[in-house]
């Protein structure tokens, strides 16, 4: 396994470029089976998650070709000859499950494996079946996989989620497209990823209404045809390197940055003293003199702070003055990164959902462990400000979400290498 070591310290400048959203790459490729006509995906980020989701599409029989470096997806869904998701690809990436409402719309029938937990949280799926069943779906659960029946087709329905879900919003609004008659989802995500969700279905001849609000209105249509979609550009990946320059000083422009996406993150760093401005090419963030404020955070669905910034978030609040309190209101085990910090110095007591963080004047490197995609980032970021070296292990964590990091970063002036584990 691959390690990231990192010589803290230097302020970054220059210029670092955003890729696609992972996560709305992740249900943009699902949709290809709601249509036997190809899906072209543009800006499409290289990441191991999007690997992942190749080969579950794969084994049901569609087609992913991955043209340019892997920036452009070709898939087709043409020639489906499995409805089954396997439980061995299923459990490496939750996203899976996002195969189920659009095979169950096009097809009458599909059989996903539930995923499993995953190191934040139990994460069920529940609203998810809840939504399906609302669309007249017959759902029966056995030896750990949804098997799931639609006959006679889907039936559009009010349906509300009880609690904001981004995964089962995408789930219920790709099957509603294809389902009879008229679908409303109340209480719906209002993430841009299912914006740029609904913007590709609808090019793809759904006919979709309030996306990006909270009740989301669809017409079923009979069938939907092929289109060509620009995958829209990553918020977490542009919120975390806007933290890069934030924590160790300097400047830097985060090339295809839009403001919209990042707006109650943008005003976080604002109140802490970090200075966030348009560009012609995207966002500049600039750290003024003198110490980062401490900041009090909470993670709520978008338009809130979100919880996949979190853990970055927190590693520049240990370098504040002052005391900062972070609550994880989203998931109920996302304090993974404090250990590790606490390793490089940082003071922080955990309590339940609730973290307070007490800044100190430098971290220090350390041996430091990544335990998920979001956390294993923050110590990257921590490293970059800490005194020393810093060698982050089982950096596999990081690539499922971030390309080439240690490439954007030293591109700028950090001391960062990957190297084979010793
Ligand atoms: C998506 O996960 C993202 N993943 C997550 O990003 C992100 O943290 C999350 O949304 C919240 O913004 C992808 O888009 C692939 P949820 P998802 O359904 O859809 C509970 C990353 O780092 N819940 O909005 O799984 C759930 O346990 C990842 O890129 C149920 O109880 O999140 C959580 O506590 C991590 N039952 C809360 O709701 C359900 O049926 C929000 O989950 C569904 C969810």
């Amino acid at each position: 396994m691959d390690q990231i070591i990192i010589r803290g310290g230097a302020p970054l400048r220059g210029a670092i470029p955003i890729a696609g959203a992972k996560n709305a790459c992740l249900t943009l490729m699902p949709a290809t089976l709601l249509s036997d006509e190809p899906l072209t995906l543009t800006n499409a980020p290289r990441l191991s998650d999007i690997s992942t989701m190749t080969a579950l599409l794969g084994s049901l029989g569609a087609e992913v070709s991955s043209l340019q470096e892997g920036k452009v997806l070709a898939l087709s869904s043409h020639d489906i000859n499995n409805h089954t998701a396997d439980y061995d690809i299923v459990r490496k990436m939750r996203a899976s499950i996002l195969v189920l409402g659009p095979m169950l719309a096009r097809d009458g029938h599909a059989v996903v494996s539930l995923p499993g937990g995953c190191a934040i949280g139990a994460r069920p799926v529940d609203l998810h079946l809840k939504g399906l069943e609302a669309l007249g779906a017959e759902l029966d659960l056995r030896e750990g996989y949804v098997h799931a029946k639609a006959p006679g087709g889907l039936r559009g329905a009010t349906f509300e989620f009880p609690f904001v879900s981004v995964g089962a919003t995408e789930n219920i609004l790709m099957a509603a497209t294809l389902a009879k008659g008229t679908t409303v989802l109340k209480n719906a995500a209002r993430e841009p990823e299912i914006v740029d969700l609904a913007a590709c279905l609808t090019k793809m001849g759904a006919r979709i209404d309030g996306a990006g609000t909270s009740t989301i209105t669809v017409e079923g249509v009979d069938r939907l045809h092929g289109a060509t979609h620009p995958v829209v550009t990553d918020r977490i990946e542009l919120g975390t390197y806007m933290l890069a320059p934030a924590i160790t000083g300097g400047e830097v422009e985060l090339l295809g940055g839009r403001m919209d996406l990042v707006a109650s993150f943008a005003e976080k760093l604002d109140a802490a003293g970090i200075s966030v401005t348009e560009t012609e090419g995207g966002l500049r963030v600039a750290r003024a003199n003198g110490r980062v404020r401490a900041v009090d955070v909470v993670t709520e669905p978008f338009p809130g702070f979100p919880t996949d910034l979190q853990a970055q978030m927190m590693a520049l609040l240990c370098t504040a003055e002052g005391v900062s309190v972070l609550e994880e209101k989203i998931f109920e085990n996302r304090f993974m990164h404090a250990p590790e910090l606490i390793r490089m110095g940082a003071q922080i007591d955990v309590h339940g959902g609730t973290a307070t963080v007490t800044g100190v004047e430098r971290l220090k490197g350390a041996p430091v462990m990544a335990t998920d995609l979001r956390a294993s980032v923050s110590l990257i970021l921590a490293a970059l400000a800490a005194e020393g070296e810093t060698v982050v292990s089982r950096v596999y964590h990081l690539d499922r979400g971030y390309e080439r990091v240690e490439e954007k970063l030293s591109a700028c002036g950090a001391s960062i290498e990957r190297v084979k584990e010793q």
